[in-house]
Parts: structure tokens; sequence; C-alpha cells
């Protein structure tokens, strides 16, 4: 936790929540619920990827074994569900709960059906399962414990939702074309460890006859070479531009709902935050 990461869940949680007048002390509570989740998830991630360094430094399991990096990751999920329930809201443990349900089955389903699967509907559902899934609860968590409308809660759990899969396709990108020193994780592994990501989705349809995508089908996946020239030439075509005009589609769509609400430094922090999303370059 020391080694920072950005903080993006929490912040989310404590804008909508003040926006719509929920009590400091929830939301504190229910922030530091899901920043400590998506820590564990992290841990079994960089685990599961075999993955050495996060946030700029070494991660757990780069130096400790495959057990205690898992046990670690367990007791992170329970302080998480700890903090969950000092919200004293019955209807935001469930959906807490049912969140993390979403996260581990969508990497369990990542797990058995990676290497191969170039489709664009079994992405948009992987990547609402990781990410998207735990920014819609946030949001839509903090607007729960606000006196806010029924209208007001499904527009920011929409929100959430948007700038979720927002956060996701970004990350993608930035795995092609971000600078390693600022990001402060391995980058062009996703296609590496069989990972096939929107950039590398359009890549594959605009360019069917590569033969470095024909090749996939017959066991291309192991080769090295095969795949990081696969990844230089996702890298250096248009398909990361044309995946990052969809995360923009997304903040959009994310920006219609805060005009449902009265102009405060809130709103505008939010608005903000929704841009920073696709801006960023960690
Ligand atoms: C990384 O999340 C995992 C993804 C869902 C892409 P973040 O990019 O929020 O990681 P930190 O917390 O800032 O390190
Ligand atoms: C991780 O997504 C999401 C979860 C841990 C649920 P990624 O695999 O894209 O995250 P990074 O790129 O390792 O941060
Ligand atoms: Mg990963
Ligand atoms: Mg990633």
């Amino acid at each position: 936790m020391a080694a920072g990461g950005k903080r993006v869940r929490p912040t989310l949680g404590l804008l909508v929540g003040n926006m719509l007048g929920a009590p400091l002390e929830k939301l504190i509570n229910l922030g530091a619920a899901v920043e400590l989740l998506h820590t564990a998830t992290l841990v079994h991630d960089d685990l599961i990827d075999g993955s050495l360094l996060r946030r700029g430094i070494p991660t757990l399991n780069s130096s400790w074994s495959p057990p205690a990096t898992v046990l670690t990751g367990d007791f992170l999920f329970a302080r998480a569900a700890k903090l969950a329930a000092e919200t004293d809201s019955l209807p935001l443990m469930k959906l807490f709960s049912e969140t993390l349900a979403i996260i581990v089955n969508g990497e369990l389903t990542q797990l058995f059906t990676s290497h191969g699967l170039i489709n664009r509907d079994n992405y948009y559902k992987r990547i609402y399962a990781k990410t998207a899934s735990l920014f819609e609860m946030i949001s839509r968590s903090a607007a729960m414990l606000s006196p806010a409308s029924d209208e007001m809660i499904e527009s920011m759990r929409d929100f959430g939702y948007q700038i979720g899969m927002a956060f996701q396709i970004a990350d993608d990108i930035l795995d092609f074309n971000g600078d390693q020193s600022a990001v402060g994780k391995p980058l062009g592994s996703d296609l590496m460890n069989g990972l096939v990501t929107l950039p590398a989705i359009y890549y594959a349809e605009l360019n069917p006859e590569d033969a470095d995508i024909l090749s996939l089908s017959n066991g291309g996946w192991t080769h090295h070479e095969n795949m990081s020239r696969l990844v230089e030439k996702v890298r250096s075509s248009s398909c990361t531009k044309k995946a990052m005009l969809e995360a923009e589609q997304h903040i959009d769509r994310a920006l219609v709902h805060l005009e449902l609400f009265e102009p405060c430094i809130e709103r505008d922090a939010l608005e903000n935050l929704a841009r920073y999303i696709v801006d960023r370059k960690i």
C-alpha cells in the first residue's frame, strides 16, 4: 500500500458520496474496503500472471512463495470485507460480495479461455467482470449511502460502469504504448501472455490474412518471436487509437449523467476524473 497507486476507486466513491450528502465516515470505510479489495485482486493477479513489478516496486510473488502470496491476498480480502461491514449497510454488503464473485469468476473464465479468443463480445464481458464491476459498485454504493433518489443511484451506477469500461480499455492500450517507468508494471505482456485485448482484436479484424494472426490457430501463441512481432505490429498500427476512441465514447456516456446534478465542486471533480481516465499516462 505504501507504494501508492492512483486510488482512483475511493476517489470516485468519496466524490459521488460527498456530492449526494452521504455520511463521511461511511464513505471512508467504503473507500478503504474497495481499495483493499482492489489491492487483494492485484496480489493474486500478479501471482497468476507471474508479474514481477507493480507500482514501480517488486511484487510480493517476486520474493515470496505462492502459498504466502495467496494467503496475503486472502488476508486483504478479509480486511476489506470487515471494512465494508463497518458501513452497517446490508444492501451494500450484498453488493460487495456479489461484485467480488463477479471479479473472481471473470479471472477464472479468463484463465480457461485465454490463448485465442479473439472476440469483442468476450472482451467486453471480461473487462466488465475484472474492472468495470468494481467501479460500478463503488459509485452505486456511495450513492446508496446518501439520501439520493433511485434515479440518481441508477445514474451514478452507470457513471461508474462507463468510466470503469474506459479505464480498462485505457489500461489495455497502455500495455501497448505506455511508458514503462511511468506505468510501473511490465508492458507488452498481455498479448505475450495470450491475453487478447481491444487493440489486438481490432488488428486481427483489420488484418485477417496477417501471417502471425493466422499462425495463432496453429499454436503460434507459444512462439515468442511471433508474439513479439505481433505486439510491435499492433503498437505501430492505428488500432490503439481506434481503441482510445471507444474508451472516449464511454466517457461521453458517463458525462451525460452529471447533467442531472446541480453544479458543485464534486461534480467538477467527477468530470475531471472521467477525463483523466482516458488521458492518463500511469
Ligand atoms: C490496475 O488498476 C488493474 C486494472 C484494473 C487495470 P489501477 O491502475 O487502478 O492500479 P493502481 O491501484 O493505480 O496501482
Ligand atoms: C487486473 O487487470 C484486474 C484484476 C486484478 C481484477 P489487468 O491484468 O489488466 O491489470 P494489470 O495490467 O496487471 O494491472
Ligand atoms: Mg495483470
Ligand atoms: Mg493490464
